[in-house]
């Protein structure tokens, strides 16, 4: 995998805002290694994190260390590689909101003002404009700057517009790299492969043949100490209006017009599947959604609290931590073929995938002693393992009681060579150092996806849909099971 990626990118810099933060020491850190490791960086990329509270150079490399080896405790790791690495951390303690404290960074990233600067706000989108314009006040924007922003980005539509108004005012469009790290992983663009470099699915990819599409984002963790944060969003925002929006673009999308040539032929596409969102009206809403929230019970063997108690304090809120919503496309492929998307904490297993579910055939020549035949399926298996498996109804072999029928599986995977994987942000940390947008959020893309997602929110709001408890290690309410099998259909479930 590694080898097939350019190694001649030119040394940047990078600037981490929010440095010490979860994401950055979980997330970014690591990949910048491992991309470094697999001499896609540079050796003299500097790194800079910035922080609030001071610590050395070489307490901020340990820090990195021991971070990295927490979460990553896998083989992948060599000392004279990270000592190479680790040589161009850099820790600058600064107040974000106050462009007065720039000026330490600006001297630092002053000594190469002709390098590719990226800035990555990890931090909450509340403070992008600040940090946009004072880098702007300070003189850190040059023409090779760039600036990639963690979602979710506002609450709404609203609040998104105003951030990314000041955001703006300072990078171009062009030089805006709004994340979504699903859109990095690599299942997720083999959907994008297996559509559009085959012919073998274009044809039968609408509503003549498919019944409906199922995308389930199951999580086992619960807010893990981000209570504070997670609180003010819940599930809908956290999830929903990026990560499964993205991926229901990407099935329901028609082909761009190119990969390669410009990073909008994808982006275009995306957009109008996104304004092709039907928006429910408030029965729609109640009848159409469900939101849940997990108490406490048992996940992978082990009793957990529940979400009220999940900070060990106890809170009140009707912050939800499940949503199962149906969703219907109003276009001509999609007409009639109900998306239906959950997606939840504190489930039963960890997973995420899409189901492509075919419709049944007009009519049965087999008996098959008496037993349906089921329809054919494509299920796109994201994560934990990866996968692409066909469903399809076969004859058992043999002589038996005349010609019966079984579903039996074909799997479209490719063994790879190297075992190890790039992670979702290895990939788009890769794209941004080359500067190639495609896999980013466009500003007209979250706009659409926030007008769909606040008719939801504010109907829950103003209709005072409370969250349904649900018992953690559990698929969620019972409600979402009602709101599928209303239609005659069920959540797709692995034999
Ligand atoms: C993040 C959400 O964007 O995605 C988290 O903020 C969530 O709440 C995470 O846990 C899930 O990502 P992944 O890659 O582990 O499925």
């Amino acid at each position: 995998m590694a080898n097939e990626l350019p190694k001649e990118l030119p040394p940047a810099d990078i600037v981490i805002f929010g440095g010490h933060g979860d994401l950055a020491l979980r997330k970014i850190m690591p990949a910048l290694y491992y991309l470094f490791w697999h001499d896609h960086i540079d050796p003299s990329t500097r790194i800079f994190s910035t922080v609030r509270t001071k610590v050395s150079d070489e307490e901020h490399r340990s820090l990195v260390l021991e971070k990295f080896r927490e979460y990553h405790p896998d083989n992948y790791f060599s000392d004279e590689t990270w000592a190479v690495f680790s040589a161009q951390l850099f820790c600058v303690e600064m107040d974000i909101s106050d462009p007065e404290n720039y000026k330490s960074l600006a001297k630092s990233l002053n000594e190469f003002a002709d390098r590719d600067r990226i800035n990555y706000l990890s931090t909450p989108s509340s403070l992008f404009g600040d940090i946009c314009t004072a880098l702007k006040e300070t003189g850190l924007v040059t023409q090779n700057s760039r600036v990639v922003l963690e979602k979710p980005i506002g609450h709404d539509l609203k609040s998104f517009q105003e951030i990314d108004d000041l955001v703006a005012a300072v990078f171009p469009e062009s030089g805006i790299f709004r994340i979504d790290h699903y859109l990095g992983k690599d299942t997720v663009q083999n959907i994008l492969a297996l559509r559009f470099s085959n012919t073998l699915f274009m044809p039968l990819w609408d509503n003549k043949s498919i019944d409906h599409v199922q995308i389930t984002v199951a999580e086992t963790v619960g807010v893990e100490g981000r209570w504070g944060y997670y609180d003010q969003y819940g599930a809908m925002r956290d999830m929903v209006q990026n990560h499964l929006m993205q991926l229901l673009c990407l099935v329901a999308m028609e082909p761009p017009r190119s990969l390669q040539s410009d990073s909008d032929s994808v982006r275009n596409e995306k957009v109008k599947v996104l304004k092709s969102l039907r928006q429910m009206s408030k029965r729609e809403v109640s009848e159409n959604t469900v939101r849940g929230q997990y108490k406490s019970g048992v996940s992978n063997n082990k009793s957990v609290p529940g979400y009220l108690e999940d900070d060990d304090e106890l809170h009140e809120s009707d912050t939800e931590t499940f949503v199962a919503v149906k969703a219907d496309i109003d276009n001509w492929t999609w007409s009639g073929v109900p998306f239906y998307l959950r997606t939840g904490k504190r489930m039963s297993e960890r997973y995420s995938e899409i189901v492509i579910q075919f419709k049944d055939i007009p009519h049965s020549i087999f008996p098959n002693d008496g037993q349906p035949l089921e329809a054919n399926k494509l299920i796109i298996h994201i994560q934990p393992e990866e996968s692409i498996r066909l469903l399809m109804m076969n004859k058992i072999p043999g002589l038996g009681k005349g010609m019966r029928l079984r579903p039996v599986e074909l799997e479209l995977n490719v063994a790879e060579d190297d075992p190890r994987s790039p992670t979702a942000y290895e990939r788009l940390l890769l794209d941004v150092i080359k500067n190639d947008a495609t896999l980013f959020m466009r500003r007209d893309e979250v706009e659409a996806a926030w007008e769909w997602a606040d008719n939801i929110l504010e109907t829950w709001q103003e209709d005072n849909i409370k969250v349904k408890k649900y018992v953690a290690g559990t698929d969620g309410p019972s409600s979402s099971v009602a709101l599928i099998e209303r239609d005659g259909r069920s959540w797709h479930e692995d034999a």
